[in-house]
């Protein structure tokens, strides 16, 4: 196997780069907004690595082992000229996969943009159709319909399109079967991700996840469905296919099922620091390497230290860890 292995025997093959810690909604179960307030400090622009340091790193990754790259947040449509960063991205020999996570209510304005800069596809969160629901879950009243709309434009300029949908018991479990009834008839990609106890502000209980096992008795009761084996190794969701061929259907059982055995993924904060779990306390700083004249060798030796020493499977021993964990709209979904 090239580049480093951890702890574990896990290679590193998937960046996950936030760009800022920044969103334009306040989902509940990620940006409370009892928490991230008007008072909220966010991370004054300074901090936050330039495109330039981003590629730089990630040209030193892509030899490492890294072949997929996924633009996080926050909210990245946020970060202005975040085009020109596709484009630079896209142009790295070695980056196979170039994604962006968002929840879609800016994308109609930018997907032929980031289409043409080189993105192969977008991630897009949805976690109900009913515009009540959706409105009071998203925290600030956005509308449903701005989501959709981003999420035909991105498949009318040729953007391959996945969506995201949290389920959180007594909040949208109803919403199951008329998200999935959407996803069928428009043909995407749906996977439902149980709701997770990430950072420290969303007063998680393990009694509001709705488990995998219960989301697909529900879907099994309208759907006609068919396991289908993951499409690589590490995958994060188990999928389902219709059996009428239309489309297929996905589950991310990161609580009921935890999935760390392979794990190939480091995420990047927005001002410079590397964690190798999302459930992390503490990043390990390499802005400070990028800014202080350290050279590429210095980067790459530093990065494979890092990994070499990870040892992290926080959702295997979940209940046993009790430390602090990051927010994740600061280090990436
Ligand atoms: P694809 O390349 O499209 O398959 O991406 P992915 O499977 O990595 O999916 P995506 O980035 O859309 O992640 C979906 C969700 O799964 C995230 O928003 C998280 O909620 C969860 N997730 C992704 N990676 C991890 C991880 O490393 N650990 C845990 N616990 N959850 C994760
Ligand atoms: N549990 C599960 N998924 C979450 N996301 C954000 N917070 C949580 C959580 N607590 C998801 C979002 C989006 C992605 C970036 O992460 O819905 O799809
Ligand atoms: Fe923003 Fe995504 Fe977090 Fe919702 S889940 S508050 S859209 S970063
Ligand atoms: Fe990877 Fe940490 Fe998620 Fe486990 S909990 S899959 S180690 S990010």
């Amino acid at each position: 196997m090239e580049g480093p292995v951890d702890q574990l025997g896990r290679g590193l093959r998937d960046l996950r780069i936030s760009l800022t810690d920044r969103c334009n909604f306040r989902c509940r179960y990620c940006m409370p907004v009892e928490v991230f307030g008007p008072g909220y400090r966010f991370m004054p622009r300074e901090d936050l690595l330039s495109f330039e340091e981003i590629v730089r790193l990630t040209r030193v990754l892509v030899p490492m082992g890294v072949g997929k790259v996924r633009l996080t947040g926050g909210e990245p449509l946020l970060r202005r000229g975040i085009e020109d960063l596709v484009a630079m991205l896209a142009a790295i020999d070695g980056v196979k996969d170039l994604a962006l996570t968002t929840n879609g209510v800016l994308l109609a304005h930018h997907a032929e943009g980031l289409a043409l800069a080189g993105l192969s596809r977008v991630t897009v969160s949805l976690d109900a159709m009913d515009p009540v629901i959706f409105a009071r879950m998203n925290g600030v009243g956005a509308k449903v319909e701005r989501v959709l709309a981003g999420i035909a434009a991105a498949q009318n300029f040729g953007l391959k399109v996945k969506v995201n949908a949290v389920i959180q018991r007594g909040v949208n479990e109803g919403e199951i079967l008329p998200l999935a009834r959407w996803a069928k008839e428009r043909r995407v990609d749906l996977r439902f991700i149980e709701y997770m106890d990430v950072g420290e502000s969303n007063g998680w209980k393990l009694a509001e996840v709705v488990p995998a096992t219960e989301l697909l008795e529900i879907l099994s009761g309208e759907f006609d469905l068919e396991p289908r084996d993951p499409a690589y190794r590490g995958e994060v969701a188990a999928h389902w296919r219709h059996r009428d061929g239309s489309c297929e259907i996905g589950v991310i059982a990161s609580v009921s099922r935890p999935f760390c055995r392979d794990c190939q993924r480091l995420r990047l904060s927005a001002d410079g620091k590397l964690f190798t779990c999302l459930f992390a306390a503490e990043g390990h700083d390499v802005r400070g390497i990028l800014r202080g004249g350290g050279d590429d060798r210095m980067l790459g030796a530093a990065v494979a230290g890092i990994w070499t020493s990870r040892s992290d499977r926080y959702s295997e021993e979940r209940g046993e860890n009790t430390r602090p964990k990051a927010e994740m709209s600061y280090l990436g979904g």
